[in-house]
């Protein structure tokens, strides 16, 4: 397995993960098509690949990486790799990146009822800090506010060894 950095021949493979995936956010064409463009918002988009399988894409996280503050705006991991740690890879991949980048907090916003993705930011070391009623529909749902504080990742990585 290795994670390395999206390229645009990879967005075909995020789009069809994003699209199974009944819980992660769901962007409209348009959106990942101008992921690369030069006028995009700062953004960074990183993919897991199997080796084993070709290459093939078999998870992604992206998010927004302006300034101190960046903000996860999808992760997903293929069902049939899930469970076997790396979601925690990938995220763990982006905290390190936001430490060299000098951000000092990783923001995202979870559905209440997504336990798998409140596991996996918990174990990793984000804390709430705040709930958005009614924040998500289709089913209307609260998000929970959670944060991550780069300063952290030094206890994270000792603790994940
Ligand atoms: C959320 C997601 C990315 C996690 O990826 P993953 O590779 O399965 O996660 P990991 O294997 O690294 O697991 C991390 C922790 O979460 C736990 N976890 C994973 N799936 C779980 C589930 N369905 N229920 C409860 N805990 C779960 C793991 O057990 C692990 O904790 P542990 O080591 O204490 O046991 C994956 O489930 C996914 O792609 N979901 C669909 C998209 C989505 O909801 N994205 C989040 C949008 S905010």
């Amino acid at each position: 397995m290795l994670i390395r950095a999206a390229t645009p021949d990879d967005v075909p493979s995020i789009r069809a993960l994003e699209q199974q995936a009944e819980t992660a956010a769901h962007w409209a064409e348009l959106e990942y098509d101008t992921l690369f463009a030069a006028d995009a918002p700062p953004r960074i988009a990183l993919v897991a690949t199997s080796e084993a399988d070709g290459g093939r894409v078999i998870g992604f996280v992206i998010a927004r990486c302006a300034g101190a503050e960046w903000e996860i705006e999808n992760v997903v991991v293929t069902p049939e790799e899930r469970n076997r740690g790396l979601g925690i890879k990938i995220i763990r991949e982006l905290l390190l990146q936001a430490q060299s980048a000098g951000a000092t907090s990783v923001l995202l916003e979870v559905r209440e009822s997504n336990l798998a993705a409140r596991r996996l930011y918990e174990k990793l070391g984000f804390s709430q800090q705040g709930r958005r009623s009614g924040y998500y529909h289709d089913p209307k749902e609260d998000a929970l506010l959670l944060c991550f504080f780069v300063t952290n990742l030094r206890q994270f990585d000792l603790e994940g060894e």
